[in-house]
């Protein structure tokens, strides 16, 4: 009995070390950010990944604005799109034969040469620039994951989308973030990145208007940044996400896109936040440097091999009827934009905003004479009762006293009952 025990327990320890052997062995090649275990923005402990051992093991950091994709409140204001499109809305773009009819081979390497020009047309840049992408997402990873080798630099404006940091330190990047402040309304600060840029720089991320605060950056800013990075960081290419550039309220244009501007410029967008298919998973690059864009195509072969050609020919309708679906919606937002101000308006002495430029998101602060640390966490301890969700300013690396407040997700008519359902969540947070 106690040698059959030893032999059990000598197996078990044999195994150890066999599974050991093989996490060393399949461990990521540059050292890895290990970060503690990630607190919910109530403050409770996630626990169901790992194994039990206290440390986040990801290449990737943990990023609690995946509960996104799995979580839908009935007053969700977390949420970054305006409403959904159907399935059968955007075939009726299409043409339902013209879809029926579609072989399903794979796609082309740097995708549909009719989606190329309609993003050509969208941002008035050469269609042969264009790489289509499966969202922005996965061009901001390629992005990263071409652009930089461990030890290379990476200078990223924050707060911002939270892939955006996450995939460069996942490709083994040193990412120097330029944090960008509420008081200043969010303002682009370029002494502040000058002064984070070296000859070590391969990128400079931001996006152009910023999630999570709608914020957009001038060209004239662009411009400036452009001969800062030639004096100081000659290898390096601006990435400028455009992804909320055409969710616009009311009458307002689109900024033009920033393509075309610079061959040093990389843009990305997709399909998913203005025009409300987040669900095709289609987006682009747009690529002036030829060498890159070959890269890039072969990152992307390396990675999903082509985009789907139904995703993309259904994508590539959307865009070349954008007027027809974007105009409806600026009208819902520029009514959304109203009904918040009234109420950010009425409740000043609790709430202070960033008001947006574009997109159909915005930052608020919860006022700091009103509610102390222990407020906060109360805050985002008593919204689930109150059916209510909010995108933490944590998740984009602002502080847990900020929050993104999505504005165009919820139909009209509840837009009313959320942020009074919001309110009372306020007053019970400050009792
Ligand atoms: C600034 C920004 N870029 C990119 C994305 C990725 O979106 P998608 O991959 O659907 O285009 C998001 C999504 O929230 C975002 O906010």
């Amino acid at each position: 009995m106690i040698a059959s025990l030893a032999r059990t327990a000598n197996n078990l320890l044999c195994l150890n070390k066999q599974l050991l052997c093989l996490l060393w062995l399949c461990r990521a090649p540059y050292d890895a950010p290990m970060t503690n275990l990630p607190q919910n923005s109530d403050g409770t402990q996630t626990s169901d990944f790992g194994a039990g051992s206290g440390q986040w093991r990801g290449r990737f950091p943990y990023n609690e604005i995946i509960t996104l994709l799995d979580v839908n409140r009935l007053y969700n204001l977390a949420e970054s799109t305006s409403q959904d499109l159907t399935v059968g809305e955007v075939l009726d773009l299409a043409g339902p034969d013209r879809i029926r009819d579609l072989k399903l081979g794979y796609g082309k390497s740097a995708g549909l040469p009719d989606l190329h020009q309609a993003v050509a047309d969208a941002c008035k840049a050469p269609a042969e620039h264009v790489v289509t992408t499966q969202g922005t997402a996965l061009g901001i990873f390629l992005l990263a994951l071409e652009l930089c080798r461990a030890g290379d630099e990476a200078v990223l404006v924050s707060p911002c989308f939270p892939p955006s940091r996450d995939s460069l330190i996942g490709a083994g990047a040193r990412v120097r973030e330029v944090a960008l402040s509420f008081d200043d309304g969010y303002r682009l600060d370029l002494d502040r990145i000058e002064a984070s840029l070296s000859p070590k720089t391969r990128l400079v991320s931001l996006a152009s208007p910023q999630n999570p605060n709608g914020v957009q950056t001038p060209r004239a800013a662009i411009e400036n940044l452009l001969v800062m990075m030639e004096r100081r960081s000659p290898q390096a290419l601006l990435f400028l996400d455009e992804t909320y550039r055409e969710a616009t309220y009311g009458d307002t244009p689109p900024a033009d896109s920033f393509a075309a501007l610079d061959p040093r410029i990389v843009t990305g967008a997709s399909v998913s936040k203005a025009l409300g298919a987040p669900g095709l998973r289609t987006g682009w690059l747009t690529v002036a440097d030829a060498d890159l864009r070959t890269r890039l195509t072969v990152a992307k072969m390396n990675t999903v091999i082509s985009g789907s050609v139904l995703d993309e020919t259904l994508a590539a309708a959307l865009l070349r009827n954008r007027e027809k679906v974007l105009a409806p919606r600026r009208r819902l937002l520029a009514g959304a934009i109203d009904e918040l101000a009234r109420w950010c308006e009425a409740e000043r002495e609790r709430i202070d905003w960033v008001r947006p430029d574009a997109g159909a998101l915005c930052c608020l602060r919860l006022r700091p004479d009103v509610l102390d640390a222990a407020g906060v966490s109360r805050f985002w301890r008593v919204l689930p009762r109150h059916d209510l969700q909010l995108a933490s300013g944590r998740w984009f690396g602002e502080s847990e006293r900020v929050f993104r407040l999505g504005f165009g997700y919820l139909p009209p008519e509840r837009l009313g009952p959320a942020l009074s359902a919001l309110s009372t969540a306020l007053d019970a947070a400050v009792a």
